[in-house]
Order: structure tokens, then sequence, then C-alpha cells
């Protein structure tokens, strides 16, 4: 049994300790908004936070958790609300078959909670390590820019 804390709430996962957190949340807690893809962290669906950093959950042990903040796609909204980054998803069409745009969409709040303007070339290397079948690329990079514009105006 390990104790992890996710989107701000400490959950107990059965299995082995190394069981790598993609599979914890998925299996063992029923959270399906984080994909699989690949499993050998190379096309960026399975995208989490971990203390704000955008991480491959795929190979990341449950045992390198043990204090450490957990975020989902589940738990960027809040109140009932979309994140900026989501409602620009939608607003710029941004998602074709869908299938990775969790893992987009925790990569680019992860670099506007950095970044508060960035530039093509700074969210092209941002999101360069998640992949899309589809080629959304132009149209995430129009929904990140449209986010970053919409939470300078927020303050966020
Ligand atoms: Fe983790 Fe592909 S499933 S990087």
């Amino acid at each position: 049994m390990v104790s992890i804390k996710i989107n701000g709430q400490s959950k107990e996962v059965k299995g082995p300790s190394d069981m790598p957190l993609l599979w914890a949340l998925r299996e063992e807690l029923g959270m399906t908004g984080t994909k699989f893809g690949c499993g050998i962290s190379a096309c960026g669906a399975c995208t989490v936070h971990v203390n704000g950093e955008a991480v491959k959950s795929c190979v990341r042990p449950l045992n390198s958790l043990n204090g450490q903040e957990v975020k989902t796609i589940e738990g960027i909204g809040s109140d009932g609300a979309l994140h900026p980054v989501q409602q620009a998803w939608l607003d710029e069409n941004v998602s074709q078959c869908g299938y990775c745009q969790p893992g987009q969409i925790m990569a680019a709040v992860a670099l506007l909670n950095k970044k508060t303007n960035p530039s093509d070339t700074e969210i092209d290397e941002a999101m360069s390590s998640n992949l899309c079948r589809c080629g959304t690329y132009p149209r995430i990079r129009k929904a990140v820019k449209r986010a970053a514009s919409v939470m300078q105006g927020a303050g966020k």
C-alpha cells in the first residue's frame, strides 16, 4: 500500500511500490483522464504534474512520490469551471481524435505556470515531447497563446 497525494487528496494505492503512477491512476484509482500511449516515456499521453512539473507518469514509480503533489487532468479546473487552457482547447477546436490531448493540456498548463507569454519557439520546445498523430500542432500553439492571454488578463 502506497499513500500519494493527488489533486489535493490523499489516496491509498494497492500494489507494488514500484508500480508506475499511470497504472495506479488508471487501474487502481479509476482516474482514466490520463492516457496510456507508449509506456516508455516517448509520447507524452500520460503527462501529469508532480510538484508543478510536467512528468511522464508511465515511468514514474509510486515510491518516488512520497510527500509530492500530483496533479492530473481531472484536477486542473476549479469550482466546476474549466481551466483556461481547457477552454482555449475548445475555443480553438484543437482536438481531432483527442487521445493525446489530456497530456498536451497538462504540458501546456505547466508551461504557462512558468512562462506567462511564451514565444512560438518556447511553446514548441515545451510541447515537443507530447506527440499528436493527428498533427494538431498548429492549433495547439494557437490555443496555448489564447490561454496565455486569458490567464494574463485574469492575473492568474
Ligand atoms: Fe507515457 Fe507515452 S505513455 S510517454
